[in-house]
């Protein structure tokens, strides 16, 4: 009798210390620069006011690159935080390889599938359950100017590669740094992306780097993207090397530069230095029709103990609620996710992209961004990337890049 007591008992206090477990998270991401911190914060600070306790983990690194190697690590020996920022087929992959937890539950029970746009909720899905939650939209191909500098010198935003170019050799003649950029392989690839979907055009872009076509690795297209790739090498100043994004778009904002090839990132700096659209800072899509996006979402790892199960739950809630997809968007430079998020308190630049991706979801040039991992597995952008850093930094010739990017492409596969 004594026994059967004592085991209801503990059943019972186990139910009641599940149903109030303290939601605990250790979160991991990289947004540690002015207008990513600012964003971060409205996560922690609605996961805290729900009860919530956050121990943050930031691996500085813009892409990603760094706090992705941090969380091989912590998956290797078996300690895998408890939520993660991650994205694309990354997320496929670590699901098989048996460490991502359910969320569906959630999903299910907040109707994720009424509010996401299809093309987002299946970047969310893991042989039919839900195993991330998406925060936002980033547009990649963005070009951002600094609006009196091109006042001063009588130039208009490029509407092509060949505007943009005599733009900046007029700049350059006049003293001003035409293109700021970090020489970092991510920042590399960002650019280059952006050129190759001006120049390849929607469907180019789609065969070259979704779908891997090597008669478009090696045309005579991509070979103009690589010319344009070392035109624009010489737009940018010589302590490049190794520079952060944000400290690119810090020289835009003070006018030592002109322009910046960004995603919508860089918005979220020039918001936290209190910079006005249309009055500080211009923006544009890059020459060339088109949308590359950028979707940040977080993956619950598997991990023990009743507290951070709930908190995962809290996290992935409140992740997908309205207000944050609101809030947090309007900080990080980005727009909601959610198709249902109005958009009234949201700048010019967000109209455009809203606009854009709409049209260009219903033409069929709404693209994956290869450079942040939306488009292909690690190995594969992983590979091509190596090609494009390795041209931008050397005196290869376009014909050795095409060469060069088919054949690491096609041993990547
Ligand atoms: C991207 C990420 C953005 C932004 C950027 C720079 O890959 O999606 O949210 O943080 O890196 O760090």
């Amino acid at each position: 009798m004594k026994s059967v007591f004592f085991g209801a008992v503990s059943a019972a206090a186990l139910i009641a210390s599940a149903v109030h477990a303290e939601p605990q998270a250790e979160v991991l991401h990289w947004w540690t620069s002015g207008g990513e911190a600012k964003s971060v914060a409205v996560l922690q600070e609605e996961f805290a006011s729900k009860g919530g306790t956050w121990t943050d983990m930031p691996v500085a690194g813009g892409g990603g690159d760094a706090a992705m190697t941090a969380l091989r690590a912590r998956v290797l020996s078996g300690n895998a935080p408890t939520a993660v920022q991650l994205k694309g087929p990354a997320i496929q992959e670590w699901y098989e390889e048996g460490v991502l937890a359910d969320i569906s539950s959630v999903a299910e029970a907040q109707g994720w599938a009424d509010v996401l746009p299809a093309s987002i909720a299946g970047h969310m899905k893991c042989e039919g359950t839900w195993c991330a939650a998406p925060v936002n939209v980033h547009r990649v191909d963005w070009i951002w100017a600094n609006a009196d500098v091109l006042e001063a010198n009588g130039i208009e935003m490029p509407t092509t590669w060949d505007e943009f170019n005599a733009a900046a050799e007029k700049l350059a003649a006049a003293g001003v740094i035409p293109l700021a950029h970090g020489g970092q392989a991510w920042q590399d690839a960002t650019v280059f992306e952006a050129v190759a979907l001006g120049i390849l055009g929607p469907d180019g872009f789609r065969k070259a780097f979704v779908d891997l076509d090597m008669d478009t690795l090696k045309s005579d297209e991509m070979k103009a993207v690589f010319d344009q790739m070392r035109t624009m090498r010489g737009y940018v100043d010589e302590n490049f090397s190794g520079r952060d994004w944000n400290l690119a778009t810090a020289m835009v904002m003070n006018g030592e530069a002109a322009f910046q090839i960004m995603g919508d990132w860089a918005k979220g700096e020039f918001m936290a230095a209190g910079k006005v659209p249309g009055e500080d800072f211009l923006c544009a899509s890059v020459p060339g029709d088109g949308f590359l996006y950028n979707v940040d979402s977080f993956a619950m790892f598997t991990v023990d103990g009743d507290d951070k199960k709930a908190g995962q739950d809290l996290l992935a809630e409140l992740i997908v609620g309205q207000n944050f997809q609101k809030v947090f968007n309007l900080n990080k430079g980005s727009i909601p996710a959610r198709i249902d998020v109005p958009l009234d308190e949201f700048d010019s630049c967000a109209h455009l992209s809203a606009k854009d991706m709409s049209e260009s979801s219903d033409n069929g040039s709404l693209l994956p961004s290869y450079a942040h991992g939306m488009a292909l597995r690690g190995a594969q952008s992983g590979a091509i990337t190596d090609v494009v850093t390795a041209h931008f930094n050397s005196d290869m010739s376009s014909d050795e890049a095409v060469n060069m990017l088919a054949d690491a492409v096609a041993n990547s596969m």
